[in-house]
């Protein structure tokens, strides 16, 4: 079940990215480390529950929090949306939650919101996630935007990847 996320979340939130290497996994240098819970508010409350602007969501399956996922820059005009944050629970990870979570928010995005791509970054680092994104999910690598981010001295690059509505109607039949 996704839900939104509210003020009330913010230990939760802050539990997930409290380990600096999946702070950087998550959100690139997007919040400082650790997130504070100004920045958390301004990003994942105030400035959401807008289903034309972003929606912020935590993910749970019987009664227990398993996770957080976003849809960010929502795009009507053009049937868009970018997943900005996913995480699982440290402790439950490669259990098949994740997969599920993106499940549910894509079956959101593109059944219920009508969206058309959805896209998300991966940071070049995070071979896990790629796969996850890319072998368990299905999304389409649509390649390496190098240098673009700057994390304490270093650029990073990331793979920006996508689904388009039809890749998601293939998978619901069963096509990957
Ligand atoms: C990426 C993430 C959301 C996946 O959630 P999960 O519950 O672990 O994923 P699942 O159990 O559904 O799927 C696991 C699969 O994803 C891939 N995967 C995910 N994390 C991995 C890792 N650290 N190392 C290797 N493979 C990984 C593998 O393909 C794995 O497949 P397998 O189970 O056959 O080995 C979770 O690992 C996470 O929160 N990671 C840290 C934050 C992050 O990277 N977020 C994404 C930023 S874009």
């Amino acid at each position: 079940m996704l839900k939104q996320l509210t003020s009330d979340d913010y230990p939760l939130v802050s539990n997930l990215m409290s380990d600096p290497v999946d702070h950087e996994k998550i959100c690139g240098n997007a919040f400082a480390y650790p997130i504070s819970e100004t920045q958390y508010n301004d990003y994942f409350v105030t400035n959401a529950g807008d289903k034309n602007r972003r929606l912020c969501f935590k993910y749970s399956r019987g009664g227990q929090w398993l996770g957080i996922a976003n849809f960010t820059h929502i795009d009507r005009r053009n049937d868009y949306a970018h997943i900005g944050i996913v995480a699982i629970d440290p402790s439950i990870r490669g259990s098949g939650y994740g997969e599920t979570m993106l499940i549910e928010l894509l079956h959101k995005g593109f059944d219920e919101l009508g969206f058309n791509r959805i896209d998300l970054v991966v940071i070049e680092s995070n071979r896990g996630g790629y796969q996850f994104y890319t072998n368990k999910i299905g999304f389409t690598d649509e390649g390496l935007i190098r240098d673009i981010i700057k994390v304490n001295g270093s650029y990073l690059s990331w793979n920006s990847l996508s689904m388009l509505r039809a890749d998601w109607a293939n998978r619901v039949a069963g096509g990957t």
